[in-house]
């Protein structure tokens, strides 16, 4: 074997996989395109400003899992480690804010970051994901999660969670963590030494702690969702009634804390038991000070991102039905003169009419031809020893007729598709 492999972290899509991913993508075109979702494509990589900036140069992302490089004239670059920050760079740069609001944007794409890498997280991944920029209103973030609910379930993830949660504005917020920072400070000597040390930095990844000791001390620390301002309980409060209304189950998770610095009011998380450590499989939430934050006008946005590795490999493998093949051509290395010309002529001609066709390519005599379209399900193989009459194979009922070159595509027609 070669040395060469691909990068650690990454992986080939071979065709089988990329039949499923073509499900997978269909089935996020008919749910978001029927809801009004138009598809957008932004570059690969972005300048590195746009994540420290939108993402929020406290993250991990940007702390240790941008890929960036500088562009040759001393700028820095980075390899898109998430969908939103970009979008809104779009939406900004495009004059967005002046169509009907909000516009409903869709993406699958790939994305980077520099993770260790184990089963469900990969440093080159895919995402299928949806913003709306440009509404506040609770509707639109019922209307999102929704359409995520729907499309994980068209796809088939088992074992579906979903959790939710509020942060309230960025000015409650701030309040929240001075109270929360105040209270573990507190408590220090109930707390272990990695959370002492991140309490200024970042007071609610503490209730993400794995020691007993610190899972304890939190038990009775303030919660954001009991701190929420008046009007940002009452946005959550819409939210949760709509997903009542539309007979989705969540459980509120007060301590749900999402990787990205530009969320404010609805947070959300789905799992799935189906996966291992990697159990999110899509998450999301509303991002209304983002877009002023880069740049734009004051411009309530919300959204989420799904894992297309995730969303598949928590449905398991679904059989895809094979490629249809209607005919093979084969040509006996026996066969007279203009035969090969009558081969490639009858495929692409079977082709233009709408047949799914295969032409022999590999030299292999007519036996080994014949097995190779045994194994490939052809349905009819045409052999093509004398240009002027061709042998046309049913492989189903297994009788062979003698036909007339003009004649073969018109008797496969009536044959397999008006049966
Ligand atoms: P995120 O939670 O960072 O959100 O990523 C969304 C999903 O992408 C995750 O739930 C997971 O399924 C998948 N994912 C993330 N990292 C990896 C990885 N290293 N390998 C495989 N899959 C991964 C965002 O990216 C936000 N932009 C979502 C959003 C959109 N919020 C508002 N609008």
């Amino acid at each position: 074997m070669s040395s060469l492999q691909a990068p650690r972290g990454t992986f080939d899509v071979l065709p089988p996989d990329a039949a499923q991913r073509l499900v997978l993508e269909e089935q996020a075109r008919r749910i978001l395109g029927a809801a009004g979702y138009g598809r957008i494509e932004t570059p690969t990589y972005e300048a590195t400003e746009l994540f420290a900036r939108g993402v929020g140069e406290a993250t991990d992302i940007v702390q240790k899992e941008m890929y960036s490089f500088d562009d040759g004239a001393g700028r820095s670059m980075t390899l898109r480690p998430e969908g939103t920050a970009p979008i809104c760079r779009a939406y900004i740069e495009h004059g967005m804010h002046k169509q009907p609001q909000p516009v409903k944007l869709w993406y699958l794409s790939s994305f980077f970051r520099a993770e260790a890498p184990q089963k469900g997280r990969y440093r080159q991944f895919w995402q299928v994901g949806a913003e709306a920029i440009g509404a506040a209103g609770p509707e639109t973030d019922a209307e999102l999660i929704v359409l995520l609910y729907d499309l994980l379930q068209a796809v088939g993830v088992k074992g579906l969670q979903l959790r939710l949660s509020s942060l309230g504005t960025a000015q409650t917020r701030r309040e929240y963590r001075e109270e929360l920072a105040a209270y573990l400070h507190a408590h220090e000597d109930g707390l272990s030494h990695e959370v002492i040390g991140r309490i200024d930095l970042n007071p609610m990844r503490a209730f993400d702690a794995d020691d007993a000791r610190t899972r304890e001390t939190m038990r009775g620390a303030p919660l954001m969702l009991d701190r929420l301002a008046p009007d940002d309980a009452e946005h959550f409060e819409s939210v949760k009634a709509l997903l009542n209304d539309a007979g989705i189950r969540y459980e509120l998770d007060p301590t749900l804390v999402r990787g990205l610095d530009y969320y404010a009011r609805t947070l959300w998380e789905f799992t799935s038991d189906a996966l291992g450590a990697q159990s999110a499989v899509g998450g999301g939430g509303r991002y209304d000070g983002l877009i002023e934050q880069l740049g734009g006008p004051p411009t309530p946005g919300v959204g989420w991102a799904a894992g297309v590795e995730r969303m598949l490999l928590s449905a398991g493998q679904q059989p895809i039905a094979a490629n249809v093949v209607d005919l093979f051509v084969a040509i006996p290395p026996s066969s007279g003169e203009g035969a090969s010309q009558a081969a490639f002529k009858l495929a692409n001609d079977a082709r233009r009419a709408g047949l799914s066709a295969q032409l022999e390519l590999a030299g292999r005599g007519l036996k080994g031809q014949l097995k190779h379209a045994d194994r490939l399900g052809a349905r009819y193989v045409a052999i093509i020893g004398d240009p002027m009459q061709i042998s046309l194979k049913d492989m189903e009922a297994g009788d062979q007729t003698e036909l007339a070159p003009e004649s073969v595509i018109p008797t496969i027609l009536r044959g397999s598709r008006i049966a």
